[in-house]
């Protein structure tokens, strides 16, 4: 099974997941693509011996050019990791439950990417949550709304700073993430 990896920004979940797939034959990172082409998420492929490609804007609203790239190197699977762009219709519709997500935080509660964007942890300390986790998801037309298939918590303290939220989130991210893409894509969910 061919991977790709959609990110906008710093890709540590990417090369995470890359890594994993590197060790686990049961698939591999193909591609990884991004909306931004200073993101360091295009160092880390290039690293890992991972080709990449960055589209525009426009191609990412279109999505004709994305599509295309896809088909080229047989994806079968999509896993969007801190991708800040919303997936185009066409894609959507090429990949149905297909194309999963992450988001830093238990939704419903703290989603959708025009509330928050990377300040999510912020809004949950100020709103003085017990507990803050992950939720991977499908994705469908509305970004963070898709049928949720793992969550992992962990604590919020009243003396924690959005930073320590941040560091406990990811460390449930780099646990849990590629494991739970290999069993979707053993059907497991
Ligand atoms: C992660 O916290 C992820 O949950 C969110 O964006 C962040 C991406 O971090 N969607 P990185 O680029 O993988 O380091």
């Amino acid at each position: 099974k061919n991977i790709a990896i959609f990110a906008s920004g710093s890709g540590s979940n990417a090369e995470n997941i890359i890594r994993f797939f590197q060790k686990n034959d049961s698939a591999q990172v193909s591609l990884v693509l991004s909306n931004k082409s200073d993101a360091c998420v295009l160092e880390r492929a290039h690293r890992l011996g991972v080709p990449s490609n960055v589209f525009s804007k426009e191609d990412w609203i279109a999505g004709d050019e994305i599509l295309a790239i896809l088909q080229e190197y047989h994806i079968d699977f999509v896993v969007l990791a801190g991708f800040l762009v919303r997936v185009p219709d066409l894609l959507l519709h090429a990949y149905p439950n297909k194309i999963i997500n992450i988001h830093p935080a238990l939704l419903p509660k703290f989603g959708g990417k025009g509330m928050y964007g990377d300040r999510v942890h912020e809004a949950v300390v100020a709103a003085g949550e017990k507990e803050s986790g992950i939720t991977i998801h499908y994705i469908n037309e509305h970004y963070d709304e898709g049928n949720t298939i793992f969550q992992a918590t962990c604590p919020v303290l009243p003396t924690d700073s959005p930073d320590d939220v941040a560091k406990k989130v990811h460390a449930l991210e780099y646990e849990h993430f590629p494991q739970v893409i290999e069993q979707v894509l053993r059907n497991k969910y």
